[in-house]
């Protein structure tokens, strides 16, 4: 068996845009291999910059009739797409596992969320509403409309490539805007099925572009497009300040999800065996290339030889594999070279002093495979600390009292999401309130979902996604100043 006939529905292989499945124009491809077997599973367009202008112009020729439209019937679109999604989750899933490497039980509850995001928009483009706000003079009207922002574009990242695809592009839809989809070179196959069932559910030519190809030239042709006049981006710190720096030509609303360092404080008074589930879930969930996945554990003092112990027991217990097998809970990383990375991370960490509790072998060099690893004796200073370390490894940092952890937790540049574990209602909104961070999770790890505000502070960006916030970054705010009215 190839690796092609993994998945019970079949890759589309082209680029989609002004309603037609594309090549590229020069004939060009690249490849894409699955994560768990290195293997080539298929190729996609490489669009060249021609190309890309077409799509561009396509979306802004798509813009004038979709916009138009009520957001009840934009809804309707959305809601078949999100039927779709759903009637197909068994494929869609197959497919985020074998380019993604992710366990199949993952795929599918992140398939589950991405159709959750697109029902979720649907409905809220029906509420968007505006103000009529009390006039400072006689004979005046004060009101304020909101519109789409026109054509918008969106660069997803590998980790979820689908549910980063959906929280972008339903707002976007539902608030009336056309989007181009530029999704992650090592992952362009879910993005084409999504694709494939928004144009089965009949939305028009050009409102949903999925454009395939190098995104060092492709996003610059976005990002320099002056009729592209929004641009939302989910990835790391570094290469959203480029992206920000490339707007800034064309002055384009962003939306920047970007890296983070997320701490988990676990307080002596915590019930120790949900903090114990939770961390596992979530420092292990996609093999820990998430942006919200704990970075630093920090426990306090008196519980932090057992719950070390308890810890280190758990993730002994943790089934590697490629993600199709039955009961894995850890897939490969995204590729071989981000398993050399946790190799030299942990080299590194225990050159500055940690200790390796479990896990942490060297890498054989052309395996995407890493074994969950925990590390003690971490102190703030150390690098596996202070970066983001994308992948399976836990440092495990041990504190006396609140004020200092408070400290170390947000001496970071990061922002993103943050986690405590704690009985006492008082302290919990103490150091919630402390943290800065655009996200806590108080006892609970899970609070990424449709309804909730997604996004970070500091370096780990602006704008939100996800809840009502997520359309109003697809929505210009326009006020009109009626005057004359006096009798
Ligand atoms: C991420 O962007 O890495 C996390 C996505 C999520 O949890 O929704």
């Amino acid at each position: 068996m190839d690796d092609t006939s993994r998945s019970t529905r079949s890759l589309q292989m082209q680029a989609h845009f002004a309603g037609e499945w594309q090549s590229s124009s020069d004939g060009a491809e690249v490849p894409v291999t699955s994560p768990a077997t290195g293997r080539q599973i298929g190729t996609v367009p490489k669009l060249t910059r021609d190309d890309a202008l077409r799509a561009i112009d396509a979306a802004r020729r798509a813009f004038v009739n979709w916009s138009a439209l009520t957001a009840a019937q934009r809804a309707a679109y959305l809601k078949r797409w999100h039927a779709l999604i759903l009637r197909e989750r068994e494929g869609l899933a197959q497919i985020l596992t074998l380019e993604q490497g992710k366990p199949l039980a993952e795929a599918r509850a992140e398939i589950d969320i991405s159709a959750a995001y697109v029902e979720w928009f649907a409905e809220e483009g029906r509420r968007v509403y505006g103000d009529v706000i009390p006039s400072p003079a006689m004979g005046r009207q004060t009101i304020v409309t909101k519109h789409p922002v026109g054509v918008t574009c969106a660069i997803t990242p590998w980790n979820f490539p689908a549910s980063m695809i959906t929280r972008k592009v339903a707002p976007a839809l539902a608030a009336g805007c056309t989007m181009l989809v530029k999704p992650s070179e090592r992952t362009p196959f879910i993005a084409l099925a999504l694709a494939e069932l928004a144009e089965e559910a009949g939305i028009p030519a050009g409102v949903l572009s999925v454009i395939t190809g190098s995104s060092r030239e492709l996003v610059k042709v976005l990002t320099d497009s002056p009729t592209v006049r929004k641009l939302s981006f989910t990835g790391s710190t570094e290469v959203g300040k480029e992206l920000i720096r490339q707007c800034a030509g064309t002055v384009k609303r962003m939306s920047m999800e970007l890296g983070g360092n997320a701490p988990i404080i676990i307080f002596d008074d915590a019930d120790i065996g949900p903090a114990l589930d939770g961390l596992m879930a979530l420092k292990f969930r996609n093999g820990g290339q998430t942006c919200v996945c704990a970075n630093r554990i920090f426990v306090q003092q008196g519980i932090a030889e057992a719950f070390t112990q308890a810890f280190v027991e758990r993730v002994g217990g943790l089934k590697i594999g490629a993600g199709d097998a039955p009961g894995i809970q850890i897939g490969p990383l995204i590729n071989a070279a981000a398993a050399q990375d946790m190799a030299r991370i942990v080299a590194r960490a225990v050159e500055q002093g940690a200790t390796v509790l479990a896990g942490g072998i060297a890498n054989d060099t052309d395996s995407a495979f890493y074994p969950p690893t925990v590390l003690g004796d971490v102190t703030p200073d150390m690098d596996v600390a202070r970066d983001e370390i994308f992948g399976p490894i836990a440092p495990l940092l041990v504190f006396d009292d609140e004020a200092e952890v408070i400290a170390m937790a947000n001496d970071t540049p990061y922002g993103l999401a943050s986690y405590i574990y704690t009985r006492d209602l008082a302290r919990a909104w103490r150091v919630s309130d402390a943290l800065e961070y655009g996200m806590v999770g108080i006892n609970e790890v899970a609070i990424s979902n449709e309804v909730a505000p997604f996004g970070g502070v500091k370096e780990s960006g602006f704008g939100r996604e996800g809840s009502r916030y997520g359309i109003d970054e697809y929505l210009d705010v326009k006020y009109r100043c009626m005057g004359g009215l006096s009798a």
